[in-house]
């Protein structure tokens, strides 16, 4: 079973948890694989997905969006997982978060199995040397909260659910 979780990230957090599922479907005893969504090796010897990408203005990371349409096909015959990190700050309340724009589309596009929405990071060190545009640079510095709510016991609970679904014998979620 090789397993493919590509990433988009701008300042680290999404690279991070998608290092963080990686781990977990490979502790279950798929062979797995953590590349960026810009990648272009060619993902064909896949028989699984994971694709993951920050929130950015109410959209997905641009990469992760032109890796589910650039691949559409080839997922869309494999079982395919979708998350995305962000929002920041406690989560929980009653407003649920908002996906990203694109995402009931690309859902669709490749019968996702699931979405998830977890909660990001920031860490304003780092957006100088990222690739965000200048005006999300100035929001980012001006206007957005430091912190990390990542919440890693949610996330290897997902990750885990996926092996189960993969591979014979996983344990899956406790
Ligand atoms: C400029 C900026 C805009 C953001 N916009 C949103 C947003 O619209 N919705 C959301 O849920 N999170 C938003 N976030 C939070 C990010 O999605 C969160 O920090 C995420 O973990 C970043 O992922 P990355 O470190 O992999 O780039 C924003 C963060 C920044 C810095």
């Amino acid at each position: 079973m090789n397993v493919l979780v590509a990433f988009g990230s701008h300042l680290g957090s999404t690279e991070a948890i998608a290092g963080r599922i990686a781990a977990a479907i490979r502790a279950e005893g798929a062979d797995v694989t953590l590349r960026a969504a810009a990648s272009p090796e060619p993902v064909d010897r896949f028989d699984a997905f994971v694709v993951g990408g920050g929130t950015y203005a109410g959209k997905w990371h641009a990469d992760a969006v032109a890796f589910v349409r650039n691949h559409a096909e080839a997922l869309a015959a494999k079982p395919v997982w979708l998350f995305s990190s962000g929002p920041l700050g406690a989560t929980g309340g009653s407003a649920e978060p908002h996906p990203p724009s694109e995402m009931s589309d690309l859902v669709r596009l490749v019968h996702a199995r699931d979405h998830a929405i977890f909660a990001g990071a920031y860490d304003r060190s780092h957006v100088d040397e990222s690739e965000l545009g200048r005006l999300e640079k100035f929001v980012a510095k001006r206007f957005i909260p430091e912190g990390d709510w990542r919440d890693w016991p949610t996330i290897e609970a997902w990750a885990h659910r996926i092996a189960r679904d993969l591979v014979p014998g996983a344990i899956g979620a406790l």
